[in-house]
């Protein structure tokens, strides 16, 4: 996600505001900028590319300014351009506001706002708040922020400030993180705690709901009702680098916990008000071609091509249209049978990916419809899908992808069930009930993590195999790919994924006493099968361990170690079975002192075939 910076004080604002976003630099960003209150109007610099670009913008000038607020963006709505870079102004030039977040509604707030005369300079989002806030200011900055804020669906860290109120700063926070840092006869504000190490450590880490008027020598914080909150001081003893990661020991882990916040960005917008269809207006297919469907590929590399196959799966259940996955290396050379009209998904987490985006090019030379599934806005395959679906995980650090694959899981459920609902594939309650589910499915991720501690034992318990099995069919043999790929990649630890029922043709002549195997059973209608494999595995002396949804009684027998997801629609499973694989691969990393951020060999974006 973006960062945020905002200073109000005795000192001149802009190097603290340019000091406070290179500590943010670290998260990944496309464009930057700085606004500060001066000679009663707004001093805004903002450049696409990095925070030297700005400092070079701002180097022949001084302001004297002592507030002022700071923004490093990661396009989600807009391109990165220098006009889509925050801060955002009014009509008038008056109030600047800086946001994380995504504004659900901002497309009717936006064509309100024209009609009252408004002009739009950006193709943002966030352009709707100070145009809202310029509505309802009566002289009271805090209470336009109020009202504007009322109106907006969606998530938000917002700071605001208005020339007629220079020194007084205005900030929000609903679902994005937002932290204030006290000062003597200064105030911080910052979207992550490194940003205020340099200036302070006490701080008021703002909830969910909150506000606060933050001027040098005061804050008060508020819900967004305007009713008073009493904060306690949160005194940060994090060195610099932990507090980059988030108080967390790495990047990976960090990703991992995101996963809920992370997965609620990619639902939001996107189901109804009334939860029963799926809305992919950033889709362009016309409803003929989809109905016309006679077949879809799917291609990508690594933990994007392990989502592919989950994608695979569920858009052949619930839309009956055959779908071919392949890996993008193999894909570009194969000379795949593509005819005009079918539809190719690529996914990539960087969108830069050199052989995906030759498989891109390849599929619209002969006539396919691309849509691209990617998380990096304005990323090249983004500019050469003729469709996006953003993921909006925010930046991934950790080379090893967690909450990338997580949310092009969600984005596969999404286009899935839309691709049911045009087509009419699907029983509007099975698809309802789907939908119920994936809304809720966040909470099911958060259980997870905060059983972190049963999975780091069991990784304790195998640090020190030389190999290990993933077995599963269907959904559970796609999620034992990627819980693989994530052990091998991270700990050096040699594992398989193998489909359950084929373990019978080769690979059960490597099962010996004590060879751990991670069974996954979470689909009711394979669920026997599985537990013959768990069986045909035991028998050989094989140390099970078994991942499944509560109330499986056989496979407590059977299973020497369980592992339970929360309750949700099966055909869901995958979203919850990946979170166990990737805290095991992670906590196994660990316990072997590997590098887990930076595995050996590998990079986090492979733009060379
Ligand atoms: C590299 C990374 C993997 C990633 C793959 C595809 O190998 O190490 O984590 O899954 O590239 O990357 P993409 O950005 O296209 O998803």
């Amino acid at each position: 996600m973006c960062g945020i910076v905002g200073y109000t004080g005795h000192r001149e604002a802009v190097p603290v505001l340019i000091d406070g976003l290179r500590r943010l630099e670290y998260r990944g960003y496309d464009s930057a900028g700085i606004v500060v209150p001066e000679n009663g109007g707004l001093v805004l610099e903002k450049r696409a590319g990095t925070l030297d670009v700005l400092e070079q913008a701002l180097s022949n000038s001084r302001f004297p300014a002592t507030s002022g607020i700071g923004h490093t963006r990661w396009a989600t709505h807009g391109a990165p351009t220098d006009v889509n870079a925050h801060p955002h102004t009014d009509c008038g030039g008056r109030f600047a506001v800086v946001h994380n977040g995504i504004i659900e509604n901002y497309r009717q707030l936006r064509n309100w706002l024209k009609a009252e005369g408004h002009v739009f300079k950006s193709d943002t989002d966030t352009e709707v708040l100070p145009h809202l806030i310029e509505h309802y200011y009566r002289d009271d900055l805090y209470q336009a922020v109020r009202r504007a804020l009322e109106q907006i669906e969606g998530s938000f860290a917002v700071l605001t400030l208005v020339t007629t109120e220079p020194g007084r700063l205005i900030v929000a926070r609903r679902d994005s993180p937002l932290v204030v840092g006290l000062g003597e006869g200064e105030n911080f504000i910052a979207s992550d705690i490194p940003a205020l190490l340099t200036y302070t450590r006490d701080t008021y880490l703002l909830n969910d709901g909150e506000m606060a008027e933050v001027t040098p020598d005061f804050i008060k914080v508020s819900d967004l009702n305007g009713n008073p909150v009493h904060k306690e001081i949160f005194c940060v003893n994090w060195e610099c680098e932990q507090a980059e990661k988030g108080g967390y020991e790495h990047f990976m882990l960090k990703e991992i916990h995101e996963q809920p916040r992370a997965l609620r960005d990619t639902l939001r917008g996107r189901i109804d008000q009334d939860g029963r269809r799926v809305v992919l207006k950033e889709l362009n297919v016309d409803p003929d071609t989809v109905r016309n469907l006679k077949k879809i590929f799917i291609t990508a590399c690594g933990t994007a091509f392990h989502a592919g196959v989950v994608g695979k799966y569920i858009i052949e259940k619930m839309t009956r249209i055959p779908v071919e996955v392949d890996i993008a290396s193999e894909f570009r050379y194969r000379d795949p049978l593509i005819n005009p009209g079918d539809l190719v998904v690529v996914v990539s987490q960087s969108g830069e990916t050199a052989d995906t985006r030759a498989a891109l090019r390849e599929a619209r030379r002969r006539g396919a419809h691309v849509i691209a599934i990617t998380n990096v806005v304005g990323s090249s395959v983004a500019r050469e899908a003729d469709d996006v679906l953003y993921t909006w995980a925010g930046p991934e650090i950790a080379v090893a992808s967690t909450k990338a694959y997580i949310t092009q899981l969600a984005a596969f459920y999404l286009l899935a069930l839309w691709l049911a609902g045009e087509r009419g594939t699907l029983p509007d309650d099975e698809r309802e009930a789907i939908l119920h589910a994936l809304r809720e499915i966040d909470t099911g991720v958060s259980t997870l993590l905060a059983d972190a501690d049963q999975i780091a034992a069991l990784a304790q318990r195998y640090k020190d195999q030389h190999g290990l099995f993933f077995i599963g069919r269907g959904l559970d043999f796609a999620v034992a790919m990627e819980g693989s790929l994530k052990l091998k990649e991270i700990s050096y630890i040699h594992a398989e994924a193998y489909p359950a029922g084929e373990l019978k043709h080769g690979t059960l002549a490597l099962i010996t006493e004590g060879v751990p195997v991670i069974a996954l059973a979470t689909q009711p209608d394979l669920f026997e099968k599985a537990l013959s494999n768990v069986k045909e595995v035991k028998a050989r002396g094989a140390e099970v361990v078994a991942l499944t949804f509560e109330g499986h009684h056989d496979i407590e027998d059977l299973g020497d170690h369980l592992v339970y997801l929360p309750a949700t629609h099966p055909v869901l499973a995958p979203i919850l079975a990946v979170v166990p694989l990737q805290l095991f691969a992670y906590y196994a990393a660990i316990a072997r002192g590997c590098s887990v951020d930076k595995p050996r060999n590998l990079a986090k974006s492979v733009t060379v075939e």
